[in-house]
């Protein structure tokens, strides 16, 4: 062969190796991520991660998409770098990764959230039905761009808010896969300290925190009276009002309990002074109590840093987070609707609904959620009230209990202990373990 040959030939195999290694299945460790125009001039951002699992491929494990709560907190980066994703906000490898036992779907929803951005003000949803109309579009984009995830359990995992967005979604989308419009195998939904009915949550604050030492009677009295007025709002649907109402309530809490973190009752909250606006707006000031705390100078900085440039395709006027605290007062009309019906037709329908949630968790406290599961009109409900709960060992630490859990038919609780209401975050081990249970790898 002529050196010349050889060359030709040399190249030719060249060609080949590369192309295959850009054919070939996806590598441990892939991702993708992709923006999707939902409404014009409203463009939503997802990010994914294949499950890098040392035991089995990614085809064998599920998909899970996880949605952020807020409304305003970035699943791509709060979810992501602090809660779940592969990688935390120094960019170290995570122990209890869910990667590793799913592929992992962050989407910052609503339009506006995280990376995603509208044009025009009058693009920001302003109710869960544009929330989940928007997911719906994206979903559909995505199981076409991503064809291999269409035969793949599809789960749906949220926190907070986003657990009213999640029930919202999976009842759309179980009417979209039953017509084929969206091509996917959705599995279930897990419901983490979600805002489900935000009334049930407000009223058992005082409770809550009286039984756990955080108020005195006068205290208790204090809050009890707030939450009165919140309720009457709600069952006039002033809901509006119903949102003012909430924010006076946690100022008396935050007053009366000397600053309780509503995250976290074991902690209290950073001393922050209020701008004068925040002080006179009340969108302003849930907005500052409960998006900022999702968009923290140090991870805005990772993303706008390092993860903007990796990404290379958000536009150059599009800040991560800069629109954050607009999504959530956009919301505002829409924060005190209670979604326990939605919960309920996903229940009729034979959707797995999981609801899970952490033990130390103030703003969605446990009483507040195990009120509404009781007015549940779901026929399981009478039979799942018999039911005496079953311990689970901690992970981390064989012979403590973890968490209790409770299944009837397509309806399971979770109580997570130790955990306030970011419950990947502070009990990674269990949250891993639940992950497997529900998703039936355990
Ligand atoms: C970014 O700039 C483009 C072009 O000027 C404009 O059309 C778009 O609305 C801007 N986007 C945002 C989020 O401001
Ligand atoms: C939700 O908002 C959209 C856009 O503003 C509106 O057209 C629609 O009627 C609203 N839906 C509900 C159920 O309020
Ligand atoms: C719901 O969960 C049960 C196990 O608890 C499982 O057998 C069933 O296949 C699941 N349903 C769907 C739609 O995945």
């Amino acid at each position: 062969m002529s050196p010349l040959t050889e060359c030709f030939y040399l190249s030719f195999f060249l060609v080949i190796v590369v192309r295959q290694g850009l054919c070939s299945p996806r590598r441990a460790g892939s991702e993708a991520w992709d923006y999707v125009e939902v409404r014009p001039g409203a463009h939503m951002f997802w990010w994914l991660y294949y499950a890098d699992s040392p035991s089995a491929q990614y085809k064998d494990l599920p998909l899970v998409m996880w949605l952020q709560g807020g409304p305003g907190g970035s699943g791509t980066g709060f979810g992501n770098f602090e809660e779940i994703g592969p990688l935390d906000r120094d960019l170290q490898p995570r122990k209890n990764s869910w990667v590793q036992a799913a592929s992992v779907l962050f989407v910052d929803n609503p339009v506006g959230t995280g990376f995603s951005y509208t044009e025009k003000s009058d693009r920001f949803a302003t109710n869960v039905s544009t929330v989940a109309s928007d997911m719906l579009v994206l979903l559909q984009h995505f199981f076409t761009a991503k064809p291999e995830f269409q035969s793949i359990p599809f789960y749906i995992f949220s926190e907070s808010y986003g657990g009213k967005m999640a029930a919202a979604i999976a009842m759309e989308l179980t009417k979209a896969a039953a017509q084929g419009s969206v091509k996917c195998r959705f599995a279930g939904v897990a419901l983490g300290d979600s805002w489900i009915s935000p009334l049930d949550s407000v009223m058992t604050w005082g409770p809550y925190l009286y039984s756990t030492s955080l108020l005195d009677d006068y205290g208790l009295s204090d809050v009890t009276s707030a939450a009165e007025k919140v309720k009457q709002a709600v069952e006039k649907e002033d809901f509006l009002k119903a949102t003012e109402l909430w924010s006076m309530t946690e100022t008396v809490v935050e007053q009366d309990t000397n600053g309780v973190n509503f995250y976290n009752i074991l902690t209290q909250q950073p001393d922050e002074k209020l701008t004068s606006a925040e002080g006179e707006n009340f969108i302003a000031l849930q907005a500052r109590r409960h998006v900022r705390p999702l968009n923290r100078q140090s991870l805005s900085e990772l993303m706008n840093g390092p993860i903007r440039r990796k990404l290379a395709v958000v536009p150059e006027n599009v800040t991560w987070g800069g629109q954050a605290e607009a999504v959530f007062s956009y919301m505002a009309g829409d924060f005190m609707k209670p979604v326990v019906d939605v919960v309920d037709q996903l229940l009729a329908a034979g959707v797995n609904v999981t609801v899970y949630n952490g033990q130390l968790d103030l703003i969605v406290d446990t009483m507040g959620q195990e009120r509404w599961v009781n007015q549940l009109k779901w026929e399981g409900l009478p039979t799942f009230s018999k039911l005496r709960w079953t311990s689970l060992d901690d992970p981390a630490s064989p012979g403590v209990t973890g968490a209790f859990v409770k299944t009837y038919k397509n309806f399971a609780f979770y109580w997570i202990l130790r955990a306030g209401h970011m419950v990947p975050s502070d009990q990674g081990p269990m949250a891993l373990q639940m992950l497997k249970m529900i998703t039936q790898q355990d």
